[in-house]
């Protein structure tokens, strides 16, 4: 029978307890949200929401192409020169997503001949992206220098390595300036993932890059997306020029894709400008996540310190967190679940967003509910 091995693959999945299933949510939710990536709580700001519904009523409901025929417009244009220039970068160049934006660097950076390495920890989409390569990918021991050095040593020619800035699953940083040294003693290029890092990390949320000092280095491309803190959708590549052109002749998801629809840009503008006048907000998603560790561990539960808004907390195993997500969502807290196969390492934890607009009472809520529910 046609796709008869999809039964299989169900069965064992089920059996696993790792069914995954979508759970639409109403508009009005009641629940406290601490499992969104909305670090800044922007996605409903109104000049955000205002932002997206002028682009439409001026761009239409969609960018009519791909980027290099019809897909381009002028908002598109003014993005790419806002964004580079508050996180620091000489050019950027916007995406219909972050995934595509990591398609688009690693492919278009890593071509026959080259060598790869690529963070154990790395994000899905930056394994996709190796996966796509001409090149050949060496994956290395999680945020280690040494590991990147001794990889490079391996090989002559172009190489990059790729890293999340923030690895999303732990909430850990990885070691820039360790990485960039590394890179720059054997003529390689270092691309980052950026995607936890705006808008949270660095000068006014900045980024990841700006923090380390990094913005702007010539061998250094960072990617972003506009999904989490922008409040928005869609993703960007940022760095040289001439890198950045690159992509335009070389990257197909930025080719083959039709441009990121005016509302995404228009909402991601509007975030972008209010996070310029209100730099605190990055600051105060930092202090959350802080003390979100801080009474989670008081209240003896395993957290991982975090470096930026993600905070991960263990749980005993894939069926247990997904009970204890279960029993946060019945007393009106909506956390993260992330379990095999979307954990690296088989752990499975909780994932709470340190968003920067909880109150001190909703903090202090959720981590009694968490602490009352645990396994
Ligand atoms: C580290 C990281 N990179 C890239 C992405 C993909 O970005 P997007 O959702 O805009 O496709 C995500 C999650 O969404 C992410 O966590």
């Amino acid at each position: 029978m046609a796709f008869g091995w999809i039964d299989e693959q169900a069965e064992l999945r089920h059996r696993a307890g790792l069914v995954r299933t979508l759970r639409p949510r109403p508009a009005d939710s009641p629940l406290l949200d601490l499992a969104s990536n909305d670090y800044l709580g922007l996605a409903r700001h109104p000049e955000v929401v205002e932002g997206a519904a002028r682009a439409a009523r001026t761009w239409g409901g969609g960018a009519t192409g791909s980027r290099l025929v019809t897909g381009t417009t002028e908002l598109h244009t003014e993005l790419e020169r806002e964004l580079a220039d508050f996180c620091g970068f000489e050019a950027a160049l916007v995406f219909s997503s972050g995934y595509a934006a990591n398609l688009a660097a690693v492919t278009a950076l890593a071509p026959h001949g080259s060598l790869i390495v690529s963070d154990a920890g790395n994000h899905a989409s930056l394994i996709d992206g190796c996966r796509l390569a001409r090149g050949t990918t060496q994956v290395v021991a999680h945020a280690e220098p040494d590991a990147v050095r001794k990889a490079l040593r391996t090989h002559d020619g172009p190489a990059v390595v790729v890293s999340d800035t923030v690895f999303s699953v732990d909430g850990d940083a990885a070691p820039l300036a360790g990485l960039a040294a590394a890179c720059r003693d054997r003529g390689a290029g270092l691309v980052v993932d950026d995607a936890h890092g705006l808008g949270v990390l660095g000068d006014g949320g900045r980024g990841a890059p700006h923090a380390a000092g990094l913005a702007g280095a010539d061998d250094l491309v960072v990617t972003v997306t506009l999904s989490k803190s922008l409040g928005s959708q869609g993703g960007a590549v940022l760095g040289p020029a001439r890198v950045i052109d690159h992509l335009v002749n070389a990257a197909r998801t930025f080719i083959f894709d039709t441009g990121l629809a005016p509302a995404a840009a228009g909402a991601a503008l509007a975030a972008l400008r209010l996070l310029r006048r209100e730099p605190e907000r990055a600051a105060r998603a930092r202090a959350v996540a802080g003390e979100l560790h801080t009474r989670l561990t008081a209240a003896g539960l395993e957290a991982v310190r975090p470096d930026a808004a993600v905070v991960s907390v263990r749980a005993p195993s894939p069926e247990g967190a997904v009970r204890w997500a279960a029993e946060c969502r019945a007393a009106g807290l909506a956390v993260g679940c992330f379990r095999p196969p979307s954990v690296p390492d088989g752990i499975s934890r909780l994932r709470l967003t340190a968003r920067a607009d909880l109150s001190q009472g909703q903090i202090e809520g959720a981590v009694r509910v968490i602490g009352e529910t645990r396994p």
